[in-house]
C-alpha cells in the first residue's frame, strides 16, 4: 500500500480521536471517573478502553512490542469486566490517562510506519489494513456507548447537532418473494459476523417505509396501557423526555427511541404486525426510508450464518451467539456512517433500553 494511503489511516486516525476527545471535553476528571448507571461504564474506561485496544492490536500484536503497562490489559477487557464493576477498577484516570492514549498513539503511528498494508500482503490482519480499519471502527463505535451515558448527564451541551429528525415517508414497502444476497463480500472491511455473503430465499413481505414515530408509540401507550420508553415522563398530562439534563415535550413525528426488545415486540403486536426478521431487514435496506434515525430491533436472535470464522478474536463476535442477545440493525444518530453498512449487525439483551433503539414493523404479504 502506498505512503499516501497510510496518511490516510493516520488522518482518519486522528479525527476519530477529535471526535472521542471532543465529547468529554467539557468535562472534568470527577465526571469523567463517576459511575452513573450500573450498565455503563464511567467514561474514563471507555477512553482507557479505547487506547488499550489500541495498544493490544497496533503496538503489541502489529508491532511485537511489550505493552506499557502489563496490568491493563486485564482491567480493560470488556468480557473481564462487566460494565457495574468498572468504576471499582484500578484504571488509569486523569492526567495518567491522557498521557497513555497519547503514548499508545505515538506507538502506533511509528508501527504503522513499518508494514505493509497492501491487497497482497499475506497477513489477514494487515491485508488491505484490516486491522486499522478495525481500530477505527471500535472507537467509533465506543463514541455511541459514550453518548449513551452522556445523555444521563444533568447540563452537557452536545458539541455537534444530536438527535433525530423527522421521517417524512409513510406507509409500507412491499418486498417481492425471491433470493436475496446477505451478508458482506470478501472484499473490504466488515466484522466476522457479517461473513459468508450468502443467498436466502424469502417469502413476500411488507415493511413500514419508516420507524415508527413518538406520536404512534403514546397511541400505543394509552390505548394498550404499555410501557414508556426509557426518559419519558408526565407533565401536565403531556409526555416529555429529558436528555442531557432538559426536559422537552415529545416531537410526535420523530421516531421513538430507547424502547426495549420486549417494548418493540408488543407494539408490532398491538398495530397488526411484527418485527422483521433480520434477513428481512437487510433485503429491503436498500429501498428504505429514515435508516440510520435509531437502531431497529429485529425479531431474530443473534446466530452465526452457515460457514462463520470467527476473526481477528472470538470475543467479538462468537461468545454472544445464542438465543440471549436480539439483533439490531440499521444504525442510530449515533452512530457514525461508517460504521452502519447495510450487513452490519449489532446485537443485545431484550430488555435493554439505553441504546439508540426504536422499531419498524413488517407483515407478511398478503
Ligand atoms: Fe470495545
Amino acid at each position: 500500500m502506498t505512503a499516501s494511503s497510510k496518511a490516510a489511516i493516520t488522518a482518519r486516525l486522528a479525527d476519530a480521536r477529535r471526535r472521542t476527545l471532543g465529547l468529554v471535553e467539557q468535562l472534568d476528571d470527577e465526571q469523567l471517573n463517576r459511575v452513573y448507571s450500573p450498565i455503563l461504564s464511567p467514561l474514563a474506561w471507555d477512553l482507557g478502553h479505547i487506547a488499550n485496544f489500541e495498544e493490544l492490536w497496533l503496538v503489541q500484536t502489529i508491532g511485537e512490542q511489550e505493552p506499557l503497562d502489563g496490568e491493563l490489559g486485564h482491567f480493560y477487557d470488556a468480557i473481564e469486566n462487566p460494565r457495574r464493576t468498572r468504576g471499582e477498577l484500578p484504571i488509569l484516570r486523569d492526567a495518567e490517562l491522557r498521557s497513555y492514549m497519547a503514548d499508545v498513539r505515538e506507538r502506533a503511528l511509528a508501527v504503522l510506519e513499518t508494514v505493509e498494508i497492501g491487497s497482497d500482503v499475506e497477513d489477514p490482519l494487515l491485508r488491505e489494513g484490516f486491522v486499522y480499519e478495525m481500530l477505527l471502527a471500535h472507537e467509533l463505535q465506543h463514541q455511541e456507548t459514550m453518548l449513551q451515558l452522556l445523555e444521563m448527564l444533568d447540563d452537557y451541551e452536545a458539541p455537534w447537532p444530536m438527535g433525530t429528525v423527522p421521517a417524512t415517508a409513510s406507509g409500507m414497502l412491499r418486498i417481492e418473494a425471491g433470493a436475496y444476497e446477505i451478508g458482506a463480500t470478501d472484499n473490504g472491511f466488515a466484522y466476522d459476523n457479517e461473513r459468508p455473503r450468502h443467498e436466502v430465499e424469502l417469502a413476500a413481505f411488507e415493511i413500514d417505509r419508516t420507524p415508527v414515530s413518538n406520536g404512534a408509540y403514546a397511541e400505543f401507550m394509552e390505548v394498550s396501557g404499555g410501557e414508556a420508553p426509557m426518559y419519558w415522563g408526565r407533565e401536565g398530562g403531556e409526555w416529555v423526555s429529558t436528555a442531557m439534563g432538559r426536559r422537552q415535550p415529545l416531537a410526535p413525528d420523530h421516531p421513538v427511541t430507547h424502547v426495549s426488545w420486549d417494548q418493540a415486540d408488543a407494539y408490532a403486536s398491538w398495530a397488526g404486525k411484527r418485527l422483521p426478521t433480520e434477513l428481512e431487514w437487510e433485503a429491503a435496506a436498500e429501498r428504505l426510508d429514515s435508516v440510520g434515525q435509531v437502531w431497529e430491533w429485529t425479531s431474530s436472535t443473534f446466530r452465526a450464518y452457515d460457514g462463520f470464522r470467527a476473526f481477528p478474536y472470538r470475543e467479538y463476535s462468537e461468545v454472544f451467539f445464542g438465543d440471549a442477545y436480539r439483533v439490531l440493525r440499521g444504525g442510530s444518530w449515533a452512530t457514525h456512517p461508517s460504521v452502519a453498512r447495510r450487513s452490519f449487525r449489532n446485537w443485545d439483551l431484550p430488555e435493554r433500553r439505553q441504546i439508540f433503539s426504536g422499531i419498524r414493523c413488517a407483515r407478511d404479504a398478503a
